[in-house]
């Protein structure tokens, strides 16, 4: 755009400002809503991971603690079946041992999946212990005395295993506290990030509406002040295109003034010295001794033709700047001339097409339609090497319709060419009555021009 519209152009730089923070705040917001995304993902799977490692952890708690109360039971009916005898004890002390020896198994396996669960004396402990029950109750199976005392011994040894199955269920149980603890700690991180990282996408979203807002703003003014311009330009072609009119009009008008002076002034002067000399020539032909006549015969005689001839070249000049007949006897008969001069002066057949009657036109109309026809013809003698052409007058109602074509070679209406000063004035000629003109060629395609004047 030139320097001429230095608002529109600060505008202009204005929004291309604008341009690239936009893009910047869209990349920022994305990339916080990814960060919410993953908090969020985050929080969940912390919250997830803690209550299985809880879960895991309080079971293994629980089956420490049935191992324990299965060994208490385990020794118990060892001590009645130390007092009794009763051999329906040592079944169910089988059955007891047989419990014990699976709920070992299981809870060795859960220690051993357990890297944080230091208790490497906890299954020693029981293993000692139940082994010392089992030979208690063999001694008795065996019929041997097995003394309080020695129950006593195993007691003590109970005792330690116990102590250590409740070291290791509040080593699990603490543990387990911790976890939480330390996943609630996590969890409040995680959410405090996630509150941060939402509020600053809302930041970014209300930035980037502001900014949206400023944009359309500016597009508004821009909108506006390139319409005033374009006003203001408008205006200038109009008054150009007016001044151009007018200067169109004067021009034409000044060249049909000077066309009918010269015609005037060839006519009353030029033509009335040639009259004047041929009458003279007559005269001194009709004065001259007969002898001398049969001498200056032929020179008479060529004098008098040429007299002649410049007379008839006057009127053909005179016609042509002011056609006489458009004057005397209106616009057909003057357009019936033209061609039959026409027709003289080459070989391209022209049909005509006119009214009967004489027209009820301006005589300014009058001489436009007939200025049209005459640049028409000039044109298709010129340029067109058309074998046929045609012109019609119409009289339509309101309005009076003129059409002439030819069969000729055509141009390119399109093509820019520097000089068409006859098709111009055509257009101007009807413009000036506010009529209309429609001309239709391409090349090969003849030549047609269409005019409609309102009468
Ligand atoms: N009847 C026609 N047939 C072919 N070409 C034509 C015809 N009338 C006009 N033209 C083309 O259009 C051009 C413009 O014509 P015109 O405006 O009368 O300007 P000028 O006669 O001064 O060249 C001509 O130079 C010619 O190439
Ligand atoms: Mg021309």
């Amino acid at each position: 755009m030139p320097d001429r519209f230095p608002s529109v152009q600060a505008a202009l730089r204005a929004n291309d400002r604008l341009r690239p923070s936009g893009h910047i705040y869209l990349a920022l917001g994305m990339a916080l809503l990814i960060g919410v995304l993953v908090a969020s993902y985050m929080q969940a799977s912390i919250g997830i991971e803690t209550m299985h490692r809880h879960e895991a952890t309080a079971s293994r708690a629980e089956d420490i603690q049935k191992l324990e109360m299965l060994m208490q039971d385990a020794h118990s009916i060892t001590r009645a079946y130390a007092l009794t005898h009763d051999a329906g004890y040592m079944r169910t002390l089988g059955e007891s041992l047989a419990a014990i020896n699976g709920m070992r198994g299981k809870v060795a396996a859960e220690l051993a999946s357990d890297p944080e669960a230091d208790t490497p004396e906890l299954l020693p402990k029981a293993a000692t212990a139940l082994d010392d029950l089992k030979a208690i109750a063999d001694r008795i199976q065996a019929g041997e005395p097995v003394g309080s005392e020695r129950i006593e011994q195993n007691a003590a040894l109970m005792r330690a295993y116990r102590l250590e199955s409740n070291r290791v269920q509040s080593t699990l149980l603490e543990l387990n506290v911790e976890r939480v603890r330390q996943s609630i700690g996590q969890f409040q991180i995680a959410r405090i990030a996630t509150v941060f990282l939402a509020l600053a996408a809302l930041l970014l979203l209300l930035i980037a509406i502001v900014q949206k807002q400023k944009k359309q703003e500016l597009l508004e003014q821009l909108d506006a002040l390139l319409r005033a311009e374009n006003q203001k330009l408008e205006h200038q072609v109009q008054l150009r295109t007016q001044e151009l009119t007018q200067l169109a009009t004067y021009l034409t008008s000044l060249q049909e003034r000077e066309k009918h002076n010269l015609a005037r002034e060839l006519h009353d002067e030029l033509g009335a010295l040639l009259t004047a000399a041929k009458l003279d020539a007559d005269w001194i032909e009709r004065k001259l001794p007969p002898e001398s006549r049969e001498a200056m015969a032929t020179r008479l005689a060529r004098l008098r033709q040429n007299l002649v001839s410049g007379i008839t070249l006057k009127r053909r000049i005179t016609n042509g700047l002011r056609p006489a007949l458009l004057h005397d006897l209106g616009l057909v008969q003057a357009l019936n001339a033209l061609v039959e001069e026409f027709r003289l002066g080459g070989d391209v057949d022209v049909i005509l097409d006119l009214p009967e009657q004489a027209l009820e036109l301006s005589e300014d109309k009058s001489l436009s339609l007939f200025r049209i026809v005459q640049e028409a013809l000039t044109n298709i003698r010129k340029y067109a090497r058309a074998r046929q052409a045609h012109v019609g007058l119409y009289p339509e109602g309101g309005s009076i319709r003129l059409r002439i074509d030819d069969d000729g070679i055509g141009f390119d209406p399109d093509s820019p060419k520097v000089a068409r000063h006859g098709l111009a004035g055509i257009k101007h000629r009807v413009f000036t009555h506010g009529g209309q003109l429609d001309i239709r060629t391409a090349p090969g395609q003849g030549v047609q021009i269409l005019v409609t004047l309102p009468a």
